[in-house]
């Protein structure tokens, strides 16, 4: 026998199912089931912003449909690719990955949890969404919209394993795909982080927190995101523009400085410069610098 919240379940997936009708969004990715391409995707997704992520994956997956053209690339090809995209040891991540879905899994993404976590720059939340966006397995993908709406939902910050489970469990059968997409349309535009708009939600009837005065369990609940630190004047921020340099032209070491905008501090540079060539982001040869 069904469980008596079945049907309470299939009604808040029919109010979901209808508002996806209108208000879905066309992101590029979507139009895809491609494990490649949509790995591609996920991860320029883990710390971009979607408008900025769309022209770069259409470029990317145009110049490499598949990990064996990515893994034939040099590094510093990829890495150029990846500027204005940030974060960039997910592109030599994805390199790598490429690298090993070619060696290891004969070209194709494995669909396989253990498997997808093997592959660098893979985690959790990365692996299901290959699972559910090109393999249309019903597991939950928990990004920090999922994980949001499912701590106002039960009311109560959650651990990891179980905003994982309930994600799981909420998934109706056979929906994988278009029930993890319309998660994260609803986080992204109505069960927002600052200002959630309880009067235009299809499934506040099922919201615990929604009308409540407690504080918002969302708040460092499992996969909701902290707030990333500043950027102006980082150490980030004087990396990427290195690499920036570096994708148009070779530097000398001494030249480092200048294009991180550090003149007046040697050291913080020979300490970023040490950083990326230990992470593999650049290399140092006879005190030339180059990229990959
Ligand atoms: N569709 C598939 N994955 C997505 C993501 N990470 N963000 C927004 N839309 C998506």
């Amino acid at each position: 026998m069904r469980p008596p919240s079945a049907k309470v379940d299939r009604l808040r997936h029919l109010a979901l199912a209808q508002w996806a009708a209108a208000e879905r969004r066309d992101l590029p990715w979507r139009q895809t089931r491609d494990p490649w391409l949509v790995l591609v995707s996920e991860v320029m997704l883990q710390q971009t912003q979607v408008d900025r992520v769309r022209p770069h994956f259409v470029a990317f997956a145009q110049r490499w449909p598949t990990p064996e053209s990515c893994a034939q690339a040099s590094l510093a090809e990829v890495l150029s690719a990846w500027q204005g995209l940030g974060y960039p040891r997910r592109a030599r991540n994805l390199w790598r990955a490429a690298g090993m879905i070619t060696e290891q899994h004969g070209g194709g993404v494995p669909d396989g949890l253990d498997d997808l976590l093997a592959l660098p720059g893979v985690g959790p939340y990365t692996a299901r969404a290959v699972q559910a966006f090109a393999f249309g397995a019903d597991v939950g993908v928990v990004d920090t919209n999922v994980g949001r709406i499912l701590a106002r939902w039960t009311g109560r910050r959650l651990t990891p394993a179980e905003a994982q489970r309930i994600a799981d469990d909420s998934v109706p059968a056979g929906e994988g795909w278009s029930w993890n997409q319309v998660m994260m349309d609803l986080g992204a535009r109505v069960c927002t982080r600052r200002d959630p708009q309880c009067d235009a939600c299809p499934v506040c009837a099922w919201c615990a927190w929604t009308g409540s005065d407690a504080p918002d369990p969302a708040e460092r609940s499992a996969g909701t995101s902290t707030r990333q630190p500043r950027f102006e004047g980082s150490d980030r921020q004087a990396r990427g523009r290195l690499l920036a340099a570096l994708s148009s032209a070779h530097l000398e070491r001494d030249q480092a400085a200048a294009a991180m905008g550090l003149e007046h501090d040697l050291q913080r540079t020979e300490r970023l410069v040490a950083d990326l060539i230990a992470e593999g982001l650049i290399t140092s040869r006879i005190d030339h610098l180059r990229l990959g």
